[in-house]
């Protein structure tokens, strides 16, 4: 495995922005920047499965956190409210009345510091107290290793001077025949989750833990991505497409387990996703709007791209009974995620 270095852009203030090249033997080549410390492309098969950008003005002018790491707190916190330890804390609203992906400037928006270490890259990013509202100085550590198997492994590592909250995941979109070769049809996914929570119209967790059976939600068996989408059951109607946190079966703290896999019959790839977080965001890129053109013109329309965002549940921080999404002072967060990548016989 090699890595390589090399200047991206700057951004509108001036900061210069890295690429970090990442190739192992068969091949496989993902491309992660300093900004957002977002992966940018990855090559395996001859195919870029991920959406992107190709300047630093395009990353600037997108709001898709594209292919990014969102935090300090991925996905939405109602009325950008939680309390903690008795107080009350108030965070900028970027979505409405809610708070989404660590507000309005979030990690995806910040230059990380990188450093290779061995086969890995580590970018780390110091959010300081009170950040969007936040408690407590946060060092956040993101180490990227793509292996010979042709998994990118992701680890996250986080501490904090004070309590907080704390919900990291990485968002990249991704399209397994080749970005920017239109909808996600053809790709079939299945999810290995007999529930996942309830949303309301904003996309925030009513707090109900659903069972997906008997529903367009249920993926234990394949089902083409867009096979049901547009089905007239509310919680689509809601999101406009999928856009949930479904929760992985047999989770156990600290210990990975196959949360999901998606393949696309014309490219013949498969991804399998890893994790050891409680739950997992379905996105369906319901809000690309193919504005800002992507790497090498590339247009992104709606649903062309999907996410599989690992992840503590979404507002988690307003319900009791989800998994604690609380980071201790002095304690450490350490989380992990594969995205395996394999390639079978194309159907055509
Ligand atoms: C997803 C989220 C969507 C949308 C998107 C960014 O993670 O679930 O509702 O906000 O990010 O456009």
């Amino acid at each position: 495995m090699e890595i390589k270095k090399q200047l991206f852009g700057q951004t509108k203030t001036g900061e210069a922005v890295f690429a970090f090249t990442l190739k192992n033997q068969a091949g496989t080549k993902a491309v992660i920047l300093t900004y957002g410390a977002a992966v940018q492309s990855l090559e395996f098969a001859g195919v870029d499965v991920i959406l992107g950008y190709d300047t630093m003005p395009d990353y600037e002018a997108q709001d898709k956190y594209m292919g990014a790491v969102a935090g300090r707190f991925a996905n939405r916190i109602g009325g950008g409210r939680f309390q903690l330890n008795g107080t009350e804390y108030t965070l900028c609203c970027n979505d409405g009345a809610n708070h989404l992906h660590g507000g309005i400037c979030g990690f995806d928006k910040k230059v990380w510091t990188a450093d290779v270490e061995e086969d890995t890259l580590c970018m780390r990013y110091t959010s300081p107290n009170g950040e969007e509202g936040y408690p407590g100085t946060l060092c956040t550590e993101v180490r990227y290793h793509l292996d010979e198997e042709n998994q990118l492994q992701i680890e996250y590592q986080a501490i904090c001077d004070t309590d907080t909250v704390l919900n990291l995941t990485n968002h990249s979109y991704f399209n397994l025949n080749g970005h920017g070769s239109g909808t996600l049809q053809g790709q079939e996914i299945q999810i290995f989750a007999d529930f996942y929570t309830e949303n309301d119209t904003a996309c925030l967790p009513t707090g109900v833990i659903a069972s997906v059976a008997d529903t367009p939600m249920d993926f234990r068996q394949p089902h083409e991505i867009l096979e049901r989408i547009d089905t007239d059951f509310v919680q689509l109607r809601h999101a406009g497409g999928y856009d949930h946190n479904w929760i992985p079966n047999c989770f156990v703290k600290e210990q990975m387990r196959k949360c999901a896999e998606v393949y696309a019959r014309k490219s013949g790839i498969r991804l399998a996703v890893f994790s050891d977080q409680p739950g997992i965001q379905f996105y369906t890129g319901n809000f690309l709007d193919g504005i800002v053109k992507g790497k090498k013109g590339a247009s992104y329309p709606r649903r062309s791209g999907f996410c599989l965002e690992t992840q503590g549940f979404p507002n988690a921080p307003n319900y009791g009974h989800f998994p604690s999404t609380v980071l201790r002072q002095g304690e450490w967060f350490r989380s992990r995620t594969v995205f395996a990548f394999t390639k079978e016989h194309p159907d055509t």
